[in-house]
């Protein structure tokens, strides 16, 4: 192999193999995406999915499982950067030990839409807060020597015709919103590598698109990596070349002998070849393959289960918990309802599907932590998932790939119930949905609604658990946000467990029993009805028009996404962003916030209740109205406190750069932060906010992007 190859060295037909994969069909590892080509004796760099942890094969001879962490939503509703970069080293340690080079991951889309079938994927509706995240995520994954790729870049939030719709959004809302979190992590990060998506932008599909892949990704930001385009996207390789797409994935050789021609042909201008050549160069000596390591085959599986624990547990949002109906004493009497206690989703289907060594649904997590289950019930559970699903559920819950609508919940009668009722001490009802890449969720009853049979089932629960005094909780087993109003006021609590990984059934177990005090929340809104997010508006809003097979979406609502909207417009959600509960409450005090080259915000937090527990405290700003409509106040900074003991401070000290007050305009094309005062708002929840204090900006102060 040749060691200090450089691009000068090479042919044009080298050089082109070099931007081009190296197709579905030649994938050494089962399981993986794809490949590099072996150009001059280079190594094939592999390349795998996906955010929840590495997504290969097993094999039944030589098993390469891999954890099954908690979805990205679950990581960003854990608000803790720390954790999440260890998260993201255990993925890359184990992609590494694969003989993966490189990690398709993180997905860092906005949640514009709560039907997006890929939400469970991406972390937030915030920019900032999918940002920190991105940044601890690829900091992780890359500290073992292995590239991270955040995708898809950009403004790919809707699966609905992902590949070829087109979608318009004007400038400040791209770059306030949407750009923001990549924005965020190539500039704190440095990722290797970025993956340009599918759709198109504004006219042009993003991996055609040369503003965004080389003016605004390189010039503006600095990006030195490779972009690479997600799988199949665009309609020429010529024109991705040109914006600046170096490797064109998953590669053919049609496309090479393509590009070879329109070098030939003087269509491409050898110059375009040689930039992406030189990166993608420079990108597979950074790899391990390159560097000589001998993948082991033997990640420490072992460890990284205890992560896939503790990141689970940091994530999981309670919901409600009426008169303290949670924490369960430790040997409760449990009757557990809802085929989802054995069909429990772990993860989301698509490239973001992993394959454990092991996986624990809630009836068995249950059964382990000390919890008494009703087994005489679960019992009929089981027998039902067996009929309908067949003998081998059991194996389906392992590897299958496929979506499976929910079964039908009329599985006991109220006579039972009542029994049940009779004999232990409280109800868990679960509620499980699914998701995954190439569709969008569904407004309808099993998808974004409880069907018929869930809503009897809460209703029969509730009156015979609630007659005999005992009470009755609810696991939400889901990708992203269902529909709640219509019977929260029917249950005493509800823990939103979202698709937890394999660890998923300690964890709701270790929640009922109080060993794990929930401390995650809600990296997006859950609003009262999915009608009421801006995007579903209009059609032509969401997905797109013509309705039937959308070709064009706007994002109507310009920067006015998630809480941004509910706070400007004055709607109700269901449960707000940055809400979530805990078993004991935490005060807020002593905020002070003073102000030089940026902006200090420093204050308290004791923990006033019974429980030993984290908080997260977040720090809003509210901009004064300059030259530009703004929204009420924008998440600007949040921390995650240490484990504190009944009557324990934590002193938070956090720092805004005033740059980070700055908005687009657009016909300046330039960020401003506006003269005036600004309010900061220190709360518990985007609309649970304790203290607040002002600074004033003197001048304004504008920037080139
Ligand atoms: C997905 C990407 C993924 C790629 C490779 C595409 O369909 O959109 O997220 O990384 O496939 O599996």
């Amino acid at each position: 192999m040749s060691r200090d190859i450089r691009v000068e060295d090479l042919s044009l037909e080298e050089k082109v193999q070099l931007l081009v994969g190296a197709s579905w069909h030649l994938r050494r590892i089962h399981g993986t995406a794809g490949e590099t080509r072996p150009v001059r004796g280079l190594p094939m760099v592999a390349m795998a999915d996906g955010p929840s942890g590495i997504r290969i094969e097993p094999n039944p001879i030589r098993r390469w499982p891999a954890t099954a962490f908690p979805v990205p939503i679950m990581l960003a509703s854990t608000w803790n950067p720390e954790l999440v970069e260890a998260v993201g080293r255990a993925m890359g340690e184990e992609a590494r030990d694969y003989g993966i080079g490189v990690f398709l991951a993180p997905g860092i889309n906005i949640h514009r839409h709560p039907l997006c079938g890929r939400n469970f994927e991406y972390f937030s509706e915030d920019p900032l807060l999918a940002g920190k995240i991105a940044v601890a995520y690829v900091k992780g994954v890359q500290s073992v020597g292995v590239a991270a790729t955040p995708k898809h870049f950009a403004a790919n939030e809707q699966e609905t015709n992902r590949t070829t719709v087109d979608t318009i959004v004007d400038e400040r809302t791209l770059r306030e919103i949407y750009l923001k979190p990549f924005e965020i992590v190539v500039k704190e990060a440095k990722p290797w590598a970025i993956m340009s998506s599918y759709n198109k932008l504004n006219g042009k599909y993003t991996s055609q698109n040369e503003w965004l892949l080389t003016k605004v990704l390189r010039e503006e930001w600095g990006f030195d990596g490779i972009v690479m385009s997600d799988w199949g996207a665009g309609d020429n390789p010529i024109e991705q070349v040109k914006a600046g797409n170096d490797l064109i994935m998953p590669g053919s050789d049609e496309i090479v002998s393509r590009l070879i021609e329109a070098v030939k042909r003087g269509e491409l201008s050898e110059d375009y070849v040689n930039r992406s050549a030189a990166r993608v160069l420079e990108f597979i000596k950074r790899t391990p393959a390159y560097k000589g390591y001998k993948p082991t085959n033997a990640p420490n599986l072992k460890e990284h289960s205890k992560l896939a624990y503790e990141a689970a547990a940091e994530g999981v949002v309670l919901l409600k918990n009426n008169n303290e109906a949670l924490p369960l004493n430790t040997n409760a009497k449990v009757a557990l309802f809802g085929t989802g206690q054995i069909e429990t989703n772990r993860g989301g289907l698509g490239s973001g599907h992993t394959h454990p060594r092991y996986f624990i649904n809630i009836l068995d997590g249950l059964r382990n932590g000390g919890l008494r289950v009703d087994e005489e019930l679960s019992s009929i559970y089981v027998n039902y998932v067996k009929e309908n699903r067949g003998e081998d559920y059991l194996c389906a819950l392992y590897y299958e790939e496929a979506y499976s609508e929910p079964l039908p919940q009329d599985v006991v009668s109220e006579e039972q119930v009542r029994k049940y009722a009779e004999r232990n001490d409280a109800a868990v009802v679960v509620i499980s949905r699914n998701s995954g890449e190439g569709w969008d969720r569904r407004a309808i009853k099993g998808d974004y609604y409880l069907t018929d049979s869930e809503r009897r089932l809460i209703e029969v629960v509730s009156k015979q658990f609630h007659a005999l005094g005992r009470r009755v909780i609810v696991v939400l087993n889901v990708p992203s946000p269902i529909e709640v109003v219509s019977w929260r006021d029917l249950v005493d609590a509800i823990i939103l467990v979202w698709l937890p990984g394999q660890e998923a059934g300690r964890v709701v177990a270790d929640v009922l029993t109080g060993r794990i005090n929930p401390s995650g929340k809600l990296p997006t809104t859950f609003p009262r009805d999915w009608s009421d997010v801006p995007a579903a508006k209009a059609v032509e809003c969401y997905p797109g028009t013509p309705p039937d097979n959308p070709k064009v979406v706007k994002y109507c609502e310009g920067v006015y996404v998630g809480y941004r909207y509910y706070d400007k417009y004055g709607i109700e959600p269901a449960y707000e962003f940055g809400f979530g509960l805990s078993y004991t409450r935490f005060e807020y005090r002593n905020l002070r916030v003073t102000i030089d080259d940026s902006v200090k915000v420093s204050f308290d937090v004791i923990n006033v209740g019974k429980y030993p527990g984290k908080e997260i405290a977040q720090v809003y700003v509210k901009a004064p109205q300059g030259s530009l409509d703004k929204p009420v106040q924008e998440l600007k900074a949040f921390k995650k406190t240490r484990l504190l003991n009944p009557g324990e401070v934590d002193h938070i000290e956090l720092t805004i750069n005033i740059k980070e007050l700055a908005s687009f305009n657009d016909a300046k094309r330039l960020w401003i932060v506006d003269k005036g005062e600004y309010e900061v708002r220190v709360g518990a929840s985007s609309r649970d906010i304790r203290l607040t204090s002002k600074f004033t900006l003197n001048n304004e102060i504008s920037f080139k992007p």
